[in-house]
């Protein structure tokens, strides 16, 4: 069954729709010109549902998702004599809806778009919420845009070729919704863990509808991340530091940097150890990474520079219990201190 969750907000409305079919995309596009940008891989396994349009093909990775991939878009664009009336499609993973968002809402000042979202992390998150963009001299997501996709579609057995560590990746989103938002969901994850990895629909349903749910109520109270938006950054400002450095998964960077923010909300007698154990426990049962062996120098030099410091201080975002997080500004030299217990 087809669930949709609606999201509206001040740069649009969008839809997203869980468990329809990269088949059906068809009955989402307007009658207008169509160009379907996507990466090589979805190329390779599914070009027959999208053969039928103007297509732009780009590389896979993070070092693709900069302004020269949005500048060969756009000269792509201008070759298929895209207008003001043309219909973009993104079809890939979290990395090809940041980079469509953005080409999209800059061409022309901005075209109409929408994502068939293929990955678990981008389904569950990357190309739900409007925040569209490239990383920017080395550093994540830079340079950007809020905008709405009109509509993403979820389309679970895509999944299936996903490769396994890429699947796994996408579940610390779903366990990071859960952990600031959601205990109910969390306590599901520990139990169906094995069955969500399994692919098994119900639970895959289930972990990806309530995550969808929790960032569509905090997108929709604070599109632009004045306030509550900065939650869905529990683990992120360690995250995209370790990413930067040690160009590791999105998610399993996300996984890393959940723990550490895990064990700063313990250190600062927010969160107690047991629930620490619990947030760990269940990442290493879903099989994603809990430590790395960090240069903490060169740690703390990628958190300085991080886009989320507000003046002297970084927000963190850490949890005074599982299913709630809270925003704590610190200063660098605080966390300095700490990082030896948090490593
Ligand atoms: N905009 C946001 O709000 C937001 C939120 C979270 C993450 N992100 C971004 O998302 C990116 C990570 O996204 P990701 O984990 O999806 O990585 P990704 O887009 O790189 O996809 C991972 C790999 O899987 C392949 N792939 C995707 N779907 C597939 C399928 N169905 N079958 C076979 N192969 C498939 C891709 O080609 C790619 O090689 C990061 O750049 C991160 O910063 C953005």
């Amino acid at each position: 069954m087809i669930e949709k969750i609606q999201i509206s907000t001040d740069t649009g409305n969008s839809t997203v729709l869980l468990g329809e079919g990269l088949s059906n995309l068809i009955a989402y596009l307007p009658d207008t010109k169509i160009i379907v940008i996507t990466d090589n891989v979805i190329l390779k396994h599914y070009h027959t549902y999208f053969s039928e349009y103007n297509l732009i093909e780009i590389g896979t990775g993070e070092q693709v998702k900069t302004l020269d991939t949005i500048a060969y878009i756009l000269e792509k664009l201008v070759e298929f004599e895209a207008d003001r009336t043309s219909f973009i499609v993104g079809i890939g993973g979290g990395i090809v809806c940041d980079i469509v968002g953005f080409a999209a809402s800059v061409f022309m000042r901005g075209l109409r778009f929408g994502f068939v979202s293929t990955s678990l992390l981008s389904q569950v998150d990357a190309s739900v919420g409007g925040k569209n963009g490239v990383n920017f001299q080395g550093y994540k997501n830079m340079v950007g845009v809020f905008a709405q996709p009109e509509f993403v579609i979820c389309d679970f057995e895509m999944l299936k070729t996903l490769d396994e560590k890429e699947f796994i990746s996408g579940f610390a989103e779903i366990v990071k919704a859960a952990a600031i938002r959601n205990a109910k969901l969390f306590d599901f994850l520990e139990t169906n863990y094995s069955k969500a990895l399994a692919h098994d629909l119900e639970a895959i349903h289930y972990a990806i509808s309530e995550s969808v749910k929790i960032k569509a109520a905090v997108v929709e109270a604070d599109e632009k991340e004045k306030g509550e938006r900065k939650i869905l950054n529990f683990g992120h400002t360690f995250a995209h530091s370790i990413e930067k450095i040690y160009g590791i998964r999105h998610g399993e960077a996300v996984s890393i940097g959940m723990m550490m923010a895990a064990r700063l909300s313990q250190f600062k007698g927010l969160l107690k150890e047991e629930e620490v154990t619990r947030l760990e426990k269940l990442l290493v049962n879903i099989g994603l990474p809990v430590r790395l062996e960090i240069d903490k120098p060169k740690l703390l030099d990628a958190m300085k520079k991080d886009k989320k410091r507000d003046s002297e201080k970084i927000n963190f975002i850490l949890l005074d219990k599982i299913g709630n997080a809270i925003i704590y500004p610190m200063t660098i030299k605080e966390v300095e201190e700490v990082i030896n217990d948090l490593c």
